[in-house]
């Protein structure tokens, strides 16, 4: 993990609320399901913004985030040029080299992201990969999970397009080795609970506020049954059968 200044190569606006900065990647590490703090600012807000790695391509790394708040509307009027900090990689990704079999990635909202990486990663290993994609009205980023996923199941609550529904609706546990979620805690629980019912690995990725986002402030810390975690450095990837929801 590293603290460094970084360039903007480019920041699209994919829909109304979500953009995609892609910066230079200057050598940095990059592993499924970590993350990475941003911080595009200098005086107006202190902290650094926890975004999950979406794409790692060899010269540049690609960030997909929705503006909630002060610091991803600042990162939205981002600009090609402009200086972006970045320090990371944080946190623990899901554990790709040791998962075989078939597998179930499944995302809710900006869970997605994430997953994207992760598909990639299992695909270029050899496992075959799933992709479960529910949103709330406006599809984003499907298209980047065809060249990884042998299928794609797709939702949205009020049946705009795909599904119209929950995306764990259409999840069968039974059917995988392993799933790995990312999104509202509501629906990793759904998944967790499925997947406990079919005896099914599964991975969650918790969403926590954050401070340092290195393990220092314990700001992040969550109860476990292997005891207290601190989401930023020992997540934020856990076991769903490690989790006390
Ligand atoms: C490990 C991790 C990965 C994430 N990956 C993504 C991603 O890939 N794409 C994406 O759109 N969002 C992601 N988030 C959520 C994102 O960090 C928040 O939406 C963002 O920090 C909000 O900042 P803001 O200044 O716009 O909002 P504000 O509400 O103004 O933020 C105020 C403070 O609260 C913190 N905060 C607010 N909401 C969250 C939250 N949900 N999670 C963590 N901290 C929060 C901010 O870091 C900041 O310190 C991730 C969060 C975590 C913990
Ligand atoms: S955010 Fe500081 S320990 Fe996790």
């Amino acid at each position: 993990m590293r603290y460094f200044e970084s360039e903007v190569i480019a920041n699209q606006q994919i829909t109304q609320d979500i953009f995609v900065v892609q910066v230079k990647r200057n050598g940095a590490e990059a592993a499924a399901g970590q993350f990475y703090m941003l911080k595009s600012w200098d005086t107006e807000l202190t902290l650094m913004r926890p975004i999950s790695i979406f794409k790692a391509e060899a010269d540049s790394l690609h960030f997909m985030y929705r503006t909630v708040g002060r610091g991803t509307q600042r990162m939205a009027r981002l600009k090609a040029g402009d200086p972006i900090r970045l320090l990371g990689p944080c946190g623990n990704g899901y554990p790709v080299a040791e998962i075989k079999g078939k597998v179930a990635v499944l995302g809710g909202g900006v869970g997605i992201p994430p997953l994207c990486e992760t598909a990639k990663t299992l695909r270029n290993n050899g496992v075959e990969v799933d992709a479960f994609l529910g949103f709330r009205d406006v599809l984003f980023a499907v298209e980047e999970f065809e060249p990884h996923c042998a299928n794609i199941f797709v939702s949205t609550e009020k049946g705009a397009e795909g599904y119209k529904g929950f995306i764990t609706d259409l999840l069968k546990p039974e059917n995988y080795d392993v799933v790995l979620t990312c999104g509202p805690e509501v629906m990793m629980r759904k998944v967790a609970a499925m997947c406990a019912e079919t005896g099914t690995t599964c991975y969650c990725s918790l969403e926590h506020r954050m401070a340092c986002g290195i393990g220092a402030c314990l700001g992040c810390s969550i109860r476990t049954r292997s005891g207290m975690k601190r989401v930023c450095k020992d997540g934020p990837v856990f076991l769903s059968t490690d989790l006390m929801w």
